[in-house]
């Protein structure tokens, strides 16, 4: 009788344990910046998008999020040479549509940069994501610019671009709003042959110049 009780309450401890170490984590995790200035971590690239906080209105509108490839204008998967950027947007439609963020992941496969174009995105642990909630804009859309640096050799398989957007009813809280996750394909292709040629002569060049550049310094002591 005894040991049974021990045996539940000590299960229960654990199971107590096992939350506090799990909510631990989750709000650990985002960094000093402050939750509404955007949180990395969170695309669906690891398994876990926005819903892990913010808490859907039950039979409330649904979001929707594609990823567009700037340079086509489609959210169809994208084709991208070999060490090349290209630019993209996150779209967010439909749910609140008050306010809205986003963050996306590569997993750490070629660059993701924040765009000239687009002061509201900010890099954090090799993701984007908003650096505050962003209106939506008067077509009910609401859009965020970024670019994408392709790794300087194809890869076997497409590069996943993983895309969460929250359409947000600007309560400041996370209460209230609709998530929308997406990938989008990116096929990461060799450039052209006569451009490669072209780079594999210059850095020809470069090559030869060094060894003459290291005669004409003074040796070092
Ligand atoms: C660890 C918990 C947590 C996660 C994960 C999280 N958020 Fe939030 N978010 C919050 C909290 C808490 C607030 C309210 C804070 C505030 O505005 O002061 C908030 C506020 C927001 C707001 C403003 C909401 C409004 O109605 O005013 C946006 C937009 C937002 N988050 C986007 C996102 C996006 C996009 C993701 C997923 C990529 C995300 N959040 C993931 C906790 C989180």
């Amino acid at each position: 009788m005894n040991t049974n009780h021990e045996r539940r309450h000590s299960s229960r401890r654990s199971r107590f344990v096992e939350v506090a170490v799990t909510t631990g984590i989750a709000f650990i995790a985002p960094p000093a910046l402050g939750l509404p200035g955007g949180i990395a971590g969170y695309s669906g690239a690891q398994g876990v998008d926005c819903t892990s906080c913010h808490t859907p209105v039950p039979e409330g509108p649904l979001a929707t999020v594609e990823v567009i490839d700037v340079a086509t204008g489609l959210s169809d998967p994208s084709m991208v040479e070999v060490g090349s950027t290209r630019s993209f947007m996150v779209r967010i439609s439909g749910g609140p549509a008050v306010v809205c963020g986003f963050d996306v992941s590569t997993q750490g496969i070629g660059e993701l940069v924040p765009s000239a174009s687009d002061s509201g995105v900010r890099a954090q642990q090799g993701e984007l994501t908003h650096t505050m909630p962003r209106s939506f804009s008067k077509d009910a859309t609401c859009e965020f610019a970024f670019d994408w640096q392709a790794p300087i050799s194809p890869t076997q398989d497409p590069v996943i671009l993983y895309a969460a957007g929250n359409s947000a009813n600007g309560n400041q809280s996370n209460s209230g709003d609709a998530i929308a996750t997406t990938t989008h394909a990116i096929e990461v292709v060799p450039e052209p042959s006569s451009q490669h040629l072209a780079v594999a002569a210059i850095a020809a060049l470069g090559i030869a110049r060094r060894p003459w550049e290291r005669r004409r310094q003074p040796s070092s002591p």
